[in-house]
């Protein structure tokens, strides 16, 4: 049975704290925060700390609270023999405080409410040694069927590609929805369109799967469209992309 101590009562914390309830050979042995109200939530199945000088001994314990706290809350665990593993897509290996470290870093995006299923997502490990290697690796096989040893440049690396595929294109749909109602439409008229465009790069490659204005260089569509933008920054963000997929399909017009 691994003994786990989760720090953290936010997003991600909340999404580990379940997946981890219901996985064979785990045993959530504390939840640590500094936030007592959130904190309550964890209390019906597992014993909760606001005090970081009480903490349980544990084989891992699993860092996620914010990106710049990481350092400050590896501090409170430096006499424990257990492994101290971050959550951070963005954060070295190294600013984790204790020898035995290690990452624990679900590719995913997880949000407040909004229910995922962790058995599919990609769990980026990397640790300071072999056998902690081992340990994350099995803590995270309980929890999910994708489990990649990735280091700390690499992870930095993937963290940026998911900025473009995810945060942009979320801010992209955005920019979507505000266009809809502007003139009264229901953004859902989209939506079958977002999701055909995210599932054909499973057999596409995103190059091969890129259609529009700009691909075809279809220069009357395009300044059609930027005399319908009101915003300064929508009109710059459309240029800047325009552009950008026409140099990358230049070849092929
Ligand atoms: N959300 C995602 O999609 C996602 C995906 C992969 C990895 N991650 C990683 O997961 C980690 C947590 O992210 P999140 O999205 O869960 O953030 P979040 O929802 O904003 O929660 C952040 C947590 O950190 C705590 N915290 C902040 N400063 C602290 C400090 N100085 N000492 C102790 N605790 C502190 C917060 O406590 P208070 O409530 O008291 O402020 C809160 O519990 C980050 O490293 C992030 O990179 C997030």
């Amino acid at each position: 049975m691994l003994k786990i101590v989760i720090f953290g009562t936010g997003n991600l914390a909340k999404h580990l704290y379940t997946a981890f309830l219901k996985a064979d050979g785990v045993d959530v042995a504390q939840v640590v925060g500094r936030n007592r109200e959130e904190l309550q939530q964890f209390a019906e199945h597992t014993k909760i700390s606001a005090d970081f000088d009480a903490i349980a001994d544990a084989d891992v314990y699993v860092i996620a609270v914010k990106d710049g706290a990481i350092a400050e809350v590896s501090k409170y665990l430096s006499n424990k023999q257990g492994i101290v593993a971050h959550t951070s897509g963005a954060i070295a290996l190294n600013v984790i405080q204790p020898k035995k470290r290690g990452v624990f870093y679900p590719l995913q995006t997880f949000t407040k409410g909004k229910e995922v299923d962790f058995s599919t997502i990609p769990i980026c490990i990397e640790a300071h040694d072999k056998s902690s290697l081992e340990t994350l690796g099995n803590l995270a096989a309980s929890i999910s069927q994708y489990v990649h040893q990735i280091d700390s440049k690499e992870r930095k690396k993937l963290h940026l590609a998911a900025v473009f595929v995810n945060n942009f294109t979320n801010y992209l749909y955005g920019i979507g929805e505000e266009l809809c109602l502007d003139e009264g439409l229901s953004f859902n008229l989209l939506k079958p369109l977002i999701l055909e465009t995210a599932n054909k790069i499973q057999t596409l490659s995103p190059h091969e799967a890129q259609t529009g204005p700009a691909r075809r260089n279809d220069i009357k569509s395009m300044e059609g469209h930027l005399g319908l933008l009101k915003k300064k920054e929508h009109i710059t963000l459309y240029k800047l992309l325009s552009q950008a997929i026409k140099q990358a399909h230049e070849k092929e017009l």
